[in-house]
Parts: C-alpha cells; structure tokens; sequence
C-alpha cells in the first residue's frame, strides 16, 4: 500500500496501487456509487506500466531476454512507456511501430524515453506488412537478441492485471465491488482485472465498453468477426481480435461513440479534476450507464482512469481538433446567440476608418486585444487589416506605421444578419477569412469572428 514512506529502489517499485477515486459531480443524480481507479498515477502515466515490465520480467525469465537485448513493440502509445521506462533502469533498447492517428505527444515521449519509433499507417487492413502489429513483428524477427513484447497475444499481459490491477480493487473496495466496466484494446486489464474479482466473487459483474467503428462488441455478442470502422479513441477496441482478449470473462458489452467519449473526457477534467484521455471517456460513459441502470446504493461500480491527459492535448482538449472531427456538433443557434454569449470586455465592433493610420489601428487592437480590425467607411466594409499583416509592414519599413490603412487593407469581411445560423457562420469562416461583420435591423453593429464560433461550440463560455 502506498503510503511512500520509505525510499524505493527505483522507479519501477512505484508501480501499481494506484488509487480509487469517488466520480461525484458527473455521477450526480445516480444512486449507484461509481469509482474509478487513477491509472495515471502511475510513473509513467498509464494502466500499461503495469505490463511493461511484467513482459520484460518474464522474458528475461524465460531466457529470451540478455543483456543488452532489444525490445520490440507495436503500441498505441501507453504500453511503449511501459516498456521504456523498464528498459531504461534494465539497460534494454526499445523499437516502437505506432499507427499514425495517435498522438504526437506520444511519439515524443516515446522519443524522450530514449525508444526508437517507427510510425506506421493506421489506414491499412490488420494482415497488411505496414500494419503497425505486423510490422513490430517483423523487426523483432529481424533483429539478433531482440523479442517481440506482442501485449495483443501475451499471456503476461492479462496475468500481471490478475496478479495487481484485480486484488488492489478487491482490497480497496474491501471485497463491496458489484461490477467492473473498462474498455478493452489488448483485453488485458479486463480480462485479467475482471477473472480475478469473478474467483472472489462470482456475482461481479464484467462490462467492456467498446468504441463505435470496433469489433470487439460485435464479435462479443455474436462471434462474428464484423468490418471494422475508423474511430478517434485510442488505445482501445480494434479490427482483429486479440488473444489477451478473453470474451469469457466479459458479461456484457456497452458501444459508445467517439463524442460521447471525448465529451465525456472533458467533463472528467473539468468537473472532477481528473484528467485524462478518450479511452477513460468510454470506461466513464459505460460505468455511469451500467450505474444508472443498476440504481442501487449498495452496489459499487469499478472503472479505469487509463492515462493522463497530458497525452491528448493536441486532441481530445483542442477545441480545434474537436471541431475538425466533427466531434461538437453544430447547434441549433444564430449570430446573434453567439454575439450575447461574447464576453463583453471589448465594444461589439472594433473598427477604423479607411484614412486611419497603421499605427491607430495597432493601437486599437492592442487596447481590446484583437487581432484583426475591419476598415468601415461610414456603415460600408471597405477593407481588413490584421495585426499580423500590418506589423510585417511596419517591421519593413517604419514609415508604414504612418500611412493610412486603406493603403494596406485587405478585402472585407463578409456581412451576415445577426439571424443567420451559426451552421452557415461556419462554412463561411476560414483562416483566410477569420471574421464576419453582422447586421441587425440594416446597420452593421458587431463582428463575430472564427474564435467566437469554436468557444461556443466548444462549450467554452
Ligand atoms: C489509452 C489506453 N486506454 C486503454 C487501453 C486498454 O487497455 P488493455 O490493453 O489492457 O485492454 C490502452 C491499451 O493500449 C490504452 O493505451
């Protein structure tokens, strides 16, 4: 248990016994007590540490493992921490085939752990060479001295979630755990996790989450082996069906989407303070369902908190990614809802005249912190100017700052009526076009800008 009052050996001790953590806020209104086990207190910031180096511990057992040896791994991501982290205190080289739609903060870290990363394409059917499994098995076939760690069809995978990830649940439950929910990508912490509170209590109940696009739900529930589809989430669900998967522990199966899961995410951080990434947003979404079906004080839902957050910056907490994916859909408001939800600090138009000077408008955009200003000539848009452009002018050549800005505008800005939906704002909203002046009643009276539209999309005001 960790009370981390005595020094560790190094930073492998510190693995497991993470803690169990109450969902209050997001669990409000169901009677059913869920909680979800902090993953991402592990050293290296996810459930995979778990099985780095319990694979690492048994090949070196086996003898298939030397010194100087090399590790090779097809990863999302996670279990390549694992696996680097191990490798760095054993003196072990890591290779890493990753398929591209995971995050770049990944491959960084990845980088960062001293692991070589080969970056395959996730576009590609599970049997092709270039398939990221596939592929971490042919460099290991290749290499003297190296093993292939192969989490998708190592026993030690779900062995070490039976020997740690499963009796830290019972304990810290103190045996009261009713149903354990978590997503599967190898199966590794549900299937080992799920046998062993199943041996203590037949009456557990198992469910797997599975993102929409997966397999695993299908072949779960019918045993056939469907098409898979893309989806966002990562690390869990997949097209081929892994062997640290087994279906017999698993009672029942929830789909959940990809919005739902990153939504869900969202709300963890920002409503719990717990922050982590996609894969938590279906095991969360999934354990709150199973809770409120359950509707039962004195059952107790289990879930994983897989890793940190941190990892899914550019992704799941990018307002702009979310947007691109289509992962916030467009709702039913106008113009004029976003203009009442802007923050007010600046007057709802900004604006210079055609015969203002380049310094004037800087000076503007500095007082109310924006960065684009249109140019108005009476009620007509005559021109643009962004702070961008004007001060690569200015940097020029100085005597820019005094010319007038109709020397150096760019077009102008579209005009919406302040009832336009916001669907149509967006199709006309672009880099190149950052801003719309909106007209009410005939007179230009405000602007709305690329940024007004994300924020509220995004649920950020
Ligand atoms: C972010 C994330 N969540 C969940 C999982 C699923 O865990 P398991 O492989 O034990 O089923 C993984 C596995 O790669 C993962 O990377």
């Amino acid at each position: 248990m960790p009370p981390h009052d005595r020094p560790y050996d190094d930073v492998l001790a510190t693995i497991g016994w993470t803690p169990l953590i109450r969902l209050n806020r997001v669990a409000q209104g169901i009677r059913t007590p869920v909680y979800a086990k902090a993953e991402f207190f592990n050293p290296g910031g996810s459930v995979k540490d778990r099985i780095g180096v319990a694979m690492i511990a048994a090949a070196e057992r086996e003898g298939r493992l030397k010194p100087g040896g090399v590790i090779v791994e097809a990863t999302s991501g996670n279990t390549g921490v694992g696996l680097a982290i191990a490798a760095a205190v054993k003196g072990y080289r890591c290779i890493f085939t990753m398929p591209d739609k995971m995050s770049q903060e990944k491959a960084r870290l990845l980088r960062a752990l001293g692991a070589e990363v080969i970056i395959t394409p996730t576009a590609v059917p599970p049997d092709h060479p270039d398939n990221y499994i596939m592929k971490g098995r042919a460099i290991a076939a290749a290499q003297p001295n190296a093993i292939f760690a192969d989490q998708h069809y190592n026993a030690v995978n779900p062995d070490a979630h039976y020997r740690t990830t499963g009796p830290e649940i019972w304990t810290q439950t103190e045996g009261r755990v009713t149903h354990f929910v978590c997503s599967p990508g190898t199966g590794g912490t549900v299937s080992g996790a799920g046998r062993y509170l199943k041996e203590q209590n037949p009456a557990v109940r198992i469910i797997a989450g599975d993102p929409v696009g997966s397999i695993y739900a299908e072949y779960g529930r019918t045993h056939q082996k469907a098409e898979g589809a893309p989806y966002k989430v990562e690390g869990i669900g997949g097209d081929k069906i892994p062997t640290s998967l087994h279906f017999d522990v698993v009672d029942e199966w929830i789909t959940v989407s990809d919005r739902d899961a990153v939504l869900m995410a969202r709300r963890l951080a920002r409503e719990e303070g717990l922050f982590s990434g996609g894969s938590t947003g279906v095991n969360v979404v999934a354990a709150l369902e199973t809770a409120r079906r359950v509707n039962d004080p004195d059952a107790l839902v289990v879930t994983v908190l897989c890793d940190t957050g941190e990892r899914y910056l550019s992704k799941v907490y990018s307002d702009e990614w979310l947007h691109e994916n289509q992962l916030v859909e467009v709702q039913h408001i106008t113009v004029a809802d976003l203009l009442a939800h802007k923050d007010g600090a600046a007057p709802p138009l900004v604006h210079v005249a055609p015969a203002a000077t380049v310094r004037q408008a800087l000076n503007l955009m500095s007082t109310y912190e924006v960065s684009q200003l249109p140019v108005l000539d009476g009620d007509n848009g005559v021109g643009a100017v962004s702070d961008q452009d004007l001060m690569a002018r200015a940097l020029e050549d100085a005597s820019a700052l005094d010319r007038p800005v109709s020397e150096l505008m760019g077009p102008p800005y579209p005009i919406v009526d302040d009832d336009t939906p916001a669907e149509r704002l967006a199709l006309l909203l672009s880099r190149e076009t950052p801003a719309a002046l909106v007209r009410h009643d005939g007179r230009v009276t405000a602007i709305v800008t690329r940024y007004d539209l994300l924020h509220q999309l995004a649920g950020i005001r």
